[in-house]
């Protein structure tokens, strides 16, 4: 493993509102899930180091999406394997029988898998009466595997075509439907195969939900993917320059399978940056709201983290909405949870500002082309700019690149994402930075990136330039 050597290891890289663990490993979000007022956040997690290792289950809940109290850990690996991925559903009817109409359970599924050398993957049963202990089924698996290599992270939803609940999981390359009565009996009903259109690979972490638009409801299907790459950054362009990617299809759900009405050229993504992957959607809530893992594989178990050791952290939650563009239909995102620090955003001038925190939201409305530049006293830059045709986020100067050749790829180093808006018209962009992760999204929401950072020291200065005018917020 590449060391990052200890005399750069100055800098505190904790997020103020973005979450991360107490200590050690985290991927992926799982079973998230908002009962009574609270958001739980449960996630792919190595209690024992800060790198991946035999999964677990942590567990955290927030009343704002910004703050988290930490829960003990709420799976732990047993003698059919460690808990990958998947998620929660609030059995409110108690169709499960494992708690009351009055105490509805919270059941997880989750996927078993295997630590001997078969690595099968099942998929498996576990329920909470108090939303924070878990009991395993004593029938496990609930869905057994019949031989597949890859098979796994289920994510359940409601099907109003059957008037049941359904689930989707990942089945190598394509993704499987699964419809229920009570939770512990399955039946396959359908298959969705990537790449027929859009990026082929592994499948991993899938989640498929309806969104309204103008015209009716429409069906979303997210798949995070594996793609198999003989060299990275061959092809220097958003769509092939990674080996995971998450995309999306927009289409219709027949009770059954997902179909891709929606058909678009290029494959559509969820985000254009290198670190937002296994993104889903959290259950019992109206809207959609997704948080995804704000790290990529390719880099994430050897990232700097601080002295507390906690290595992963997730994305902000992104409410979405399905929106017309001059390219067909596209979702478009919004940041759930910072409305009230927003609401205290002062006017930055054009030049050059002070910065006084590391976490901190920009409110941007670009009438042209612009740029934004934070800066530091080591001469590292981090550059946000906007061009009529693209937007690009530059992080190839930001700070520590040395920990992975990936991450120093000038593929991955440098985003440039198409624009969306016509030109011409004025686009707002909201930009997050939280000590080491930056989120922009552009084009009325409409282009997400997002990208880790590693600064050896804060930056200090934030350069604006261009036809922008901008408000700044800080995010505690
Ligand atoms: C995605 C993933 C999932 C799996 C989990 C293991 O990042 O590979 O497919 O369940 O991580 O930690």
């Amino acid at each position: 493993m590449d060391k990052i050597p200890k005399s750069r290891q100055t800098y505190d890289y904790r997020p103020a509102v973005h979450f991360t663990p107490p200590k050690n490993w985290i991927n992926d979000p799982n079973g998230m899930v908002y009962i009574d007022g609270r958001y739980h956040l449960f996630y792919q997690h190595y209690p024992t180091a800060p790198h991946w290792g035999p999964m677990h289950w942590g567990h955290a809940v927030s009343e704002d999406l910004l703050h988290w109290d930490h829960l003990p850990i709420a799976l732990y690996p047993d003698e059919l394997g460690c808990i990958f991925s998947g998620s929660c559903v609030y059995d409110r009817e108690n169709l499960s029988g494992f708690g009351t109409r009055d105490t509805p359970p919270l059941l997880a599924l989750f996927t078993h898998h295997s630590t001997d050398e078969s690595h099968m993957e099942h998929q498996s049963l576990a329920y909470s009466t108090d939303y924070e202990h878990f009991e395993k089924y004593y029938g496990n698996p609930v869905i057994p595997n019949s031989g597949q290599k890859d098979f796994r992270d289920p994510k359940i939803f409601w099907n109003p075509v059957r008037k049941c609940y359904s689930l989707v999981l990942a089945a190598g390359d394509h993704v499987e439907f699964y419809a229920t009565h009570d939770f512990k009996k399955w039946d396959k009903t359908g298959e969705f195969k990537a790449g027929d259109h859009g990026l082929k690979g592994i499948c991993e972490c899938p989640d498929c939900f309806p969104l309204p638009t103008e015209n009716g409801e429409k069906w979303i299907l997210i798949i995070s993917m594996i793609i198999a790459r003989e060299q990275i950054g061959v092809n220097n362009n958003v769509y092939d320059r990674m080996s995971h990617l998450t995309q999306y299809y927009i289409g219709s759900f027949d009770g059954d399978t997902f179909h891709d009405t929606e058909q678009s050229d290029i494959p559509l993504l969820l985000d254009f940056g290198t670190d937002n992957y296994a993104g889903v959607t959290f259950q019992n809530l109206e809207e959609k709201v997704m948080i995804g893992w704000a790290d990529n594989w390719d880099y994430a178990n050897f990232a700097p983290s601080d002295n507390d050791g906690f290595r992963g952290k997730m994305t902000l939650a992104r409410r979405m909405r399905l929106i017309q563009t001059g390219k067909g239909l596209r979702l478009a995102f919004s940041f759930e949870g910072i409305e009230e620090a927003r609401a205290h955003a002062c006017p930055l001038a054009t030049g050059e500002n002070r910065l006084r925190s590391q976490s901190f939201g920009l409110k941007i409305t670009a009438n042209g082309p612009g740029a934004i530049l934070l800066k530091n006293i080591q001469g590292e830059l981090l550059a946000i700019r906007i061009t009529d045709s693209e937007i690009i986020v530059d992080r190839t100067e930001a700070g520590q690149d040395d920990f992975s050749a990936a991450y120093a790829h000038p593929a991955y180093g440098r985003t440039h994402a198409p624009r969306v808006l016509k030109e011409g018209t004025s686009s707002e962009i909201e930009i997050i930075l939280d000590k080491c992760i930056l989120e922009v999204l552009a084009d009325n929401g409409l282009i997400p990136i997002t990208a880790s950072v590693y600064p050896t020291r804060p930056y200090e200065k934030l350069c604006l330039s261009g036809s922008l005018n901008a408000e700044y917020y800080t995010l505690t």
